[in-house]
């Protein structure tokens, strides 16, 4: 007995000692001891007196190496909370972390560096504060490293772009970094994924960027940069999605902005102080699907660049110095007839005039947002309007326009948002508003309309907001009117 208890012993031992099984069982017990929080229960399972580690959950291990060694890994999205133990670096065969969307909080353990055969790092979605540590550059096999929704702090490492020569995807965005965009990520000649976005970082976009000829998105958003978007970035034929959204990028687009972006099809630009024009070239650009260039200074006519985007979705041109005095001026908008996915076109508070354009009532059927409002567009609402039946919001307020409100406006099943407000409009209100059962915000102050308000619009139960202020409304008829209904809403009279 005391034999074969002494043998098995031995064999216990040479076999841990033989399979060098203790660096990568220890490496991970030790991991499970810094998770203080597991609410699935999922590492109970990692006990190796009844399972062997590389059944575990999570683990990866190889399947022809002798020992077997851990290669993978994947504890995303189990509620882990806790901090990442420093032993994860004696996993030395491992090629790919993945602990994206749980509570892990503490910091970056420095001994990732030690894993040289990493290739996939994903700490995303997690707590963790602290710094990207400078030994993360030593892990020059890795290819994708995203730290994304962290509380990460601190510059971005120079030495990122240094030595991680097969860096396709680079993710740090939602974090508090501080300082520049490192010049030497222009280095990374595989990138395809760039995302900064949401960060403090200032300083200019660098021109080495343009090197990075495999980008496909290049994301920026929401940071402090400042100087002008470096033209050589639209060389990059690559790019799918490229967004600077609010920052304190100034200067004016490139003439050839569109020339050389056949696959461009997001293009969000606004919230900067971007000046000069839209440039012809744009309409080169025909994959573009999302077009933002709002709240910056841009200014001159809006080019007839977009009939060749068949897939045009969105077009925000709103919050610019936009200028337009009769229809050769408006001609973009006879352009957007041709792109019959738009479901979403503004060009609210520029400085446009002239007639609105009948071609308007051409639109695509999909339009569900119509923003033309604080121009100074003269004449009448086009007859038709109602032929975009799918529209939630139609905002034509702070205008010149004269005549009257379409008489079919009714038509329009969906709209909850229907403003007049502010021009100079007369007649009556059409009985057929009460076909409106959606509308939630019907505003028609400041304009000249009469008579009384339909009685129909008792049937609006949606309707929160009425304003009908400074108007010549028959007082007595309308409160009597509104009165016979059981309003919960706010409205100036
Ligand atoms: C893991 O479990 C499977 C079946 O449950 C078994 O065949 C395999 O040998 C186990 N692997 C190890 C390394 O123990
Ligand atoms: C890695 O393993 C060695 C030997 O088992 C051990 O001494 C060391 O503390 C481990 N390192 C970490 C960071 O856990
Ligand atoms: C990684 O690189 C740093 C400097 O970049 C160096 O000091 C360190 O010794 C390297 N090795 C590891 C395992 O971090
Ligand atoms: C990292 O994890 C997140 C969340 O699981 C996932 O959405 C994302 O695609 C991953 N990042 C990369 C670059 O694979
Ligand atoms: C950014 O991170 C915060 C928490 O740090 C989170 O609440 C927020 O949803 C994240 N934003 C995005 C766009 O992921
Ligand atoms: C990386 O880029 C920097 C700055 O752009 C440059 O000075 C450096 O020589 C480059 N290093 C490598 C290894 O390419
Ligand atoms: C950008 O901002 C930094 C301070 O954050 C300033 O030193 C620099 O002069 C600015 N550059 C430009 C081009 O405006
Ligand atoms: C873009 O590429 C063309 C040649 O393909 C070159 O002539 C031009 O100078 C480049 N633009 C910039 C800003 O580098
Ligand atoms: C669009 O591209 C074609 C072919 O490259 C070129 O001839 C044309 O001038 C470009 N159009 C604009 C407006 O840049
Ligand atoms: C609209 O599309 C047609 C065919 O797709 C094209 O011939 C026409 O030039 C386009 N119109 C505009 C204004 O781009
Ligand atoms: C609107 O479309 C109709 C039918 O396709 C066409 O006959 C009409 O000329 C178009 N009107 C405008 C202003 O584009
Ligand atoms: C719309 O309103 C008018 C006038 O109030 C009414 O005659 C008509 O039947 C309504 N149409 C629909 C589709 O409800």
């Amino acid at each position: 007995m005391f034999f074969f208890y002494l043998l098995l012993s031995f064999m216990l031992t040479s076999t841990l000692l033989a399979n060098k099984i203790t660096d990568d069982h220890l490496a991970l017990l030790a991991f499970k001891n810094g998770v203080t929080s597991d609410p699935s229960g999922a590492l109970s399972s990692w006990n190796i007196e009844t399972v062997h580690f590389c059944n575990w959950t999570g683990v990866s291990c190889s399947s022809h190496k002798h020992p077997k060694r851990v290669t993978a890994l994947d504890l995303s999205t189990l509620g882990l909370g806790g901090f990442i133990s420093p032993s994860i670096a004696n996993l030395s065969f491992i090629q790919s972390i993945e602990l994206s969307i749980n509570g892990f909080s503490g910091e970056v353990p420095p001994e990732f560096g030690f894993l040289h055969r990493l290739q996939y790092l994903n700490l995303s979605f997690n707590a963790l504060h602290g710094v990207v540590p400078v030994n993360l550059a030593n892990c020059s096999k890795l290819r994708v490293l995203s730290l994304f929704s962290n509380q990460l702090t601190g510059s971005i490492p120079v030495e990122l772009g240094q030595t991680l020569p097969k860096l396709e995807k680079l993710v740090l965005g939602n974090n508090s970094f501080t300082g520049v965009i490192p010049s030497s990520i222009g280095n990374l000649s595989s990138l395809t994924l760039l995302s900064l976005t949401l960060n403090n970082l200032q300083g200019i976009i660098p021109e080495e960027l343009g090197r990075l000829s495999k980008l496909i998105t290049f994301l920026v958003a929401g940071n402090s940069l400042n100087g002008s978007i470096p033209p050589v970035l639209f060389n990059i034929s690559s790019l799918i999605l490229f967004s600077v959204t609010s920052n304190e990028l100034d200067g004016s687009l490139p003439p050839s902005l569109g020339a050389k972006l056949p696959k461009l099809t997001k293009l969000f630009l606004g919230g900067n102080k971007l000046s000069g024009t839209i440039p012809a070239s744009l309409s080169n650009a025909s994959m573009l699907q999302t077009i933002g260039l709002s709240k910056n200074k841009f200014s001159g006519t809006v080019p007839p660049v977009f009939g060749g985007m068949n897939g045009l979705f969105l077009l925000n041109l709103e919050r610019n110095q936009f200028q337009a005095s009769d229809a050769k001026d408006l001609s973009y908008i006879d352009s957007l007839v041709n792109c019959s996915n738009l479901q979403a076109f503004s060009i609210a508070s520029n400085d446009l005039g002239g007639v609105l354009p009948q071609s308007l009532t051409n639109f695509s059927k999909e339009l569900r947002f119509l923003f033309l409002d604080y121009n100074h567009f003269s004449g009448i609402i086009p007859h038709g309007i109602e032929n975009l039946i799918s529209l939630n919001i139609m905002n034509f307020g702070g205008n010149d326009l004269t005549g009257q409100i379409p008489e079919h406006i009714g038509n329009i099943p969906m709209l909850q948002i229907l403003s007049f407000e502010d021009n100079k409009l007369t007649g009556n209100i059409p009985s057929n508003i009460g076909n409106l059962t959606q509308l939630a915000e019907f505003r028609i102050s400041g304009n000249k309309f009469e008579g009384t308000i339909p009685s129909t619009m008792k049937n609006l139960h949606q309707l929160t907001t009425l304003d009908l202020y400074d108007n010549s409304f028959r007082a007595r008829d309308t409160r009597r009117n509104l009165l016979a209904n059981n309003y919960h809403f706010v409205f100036w009279i």
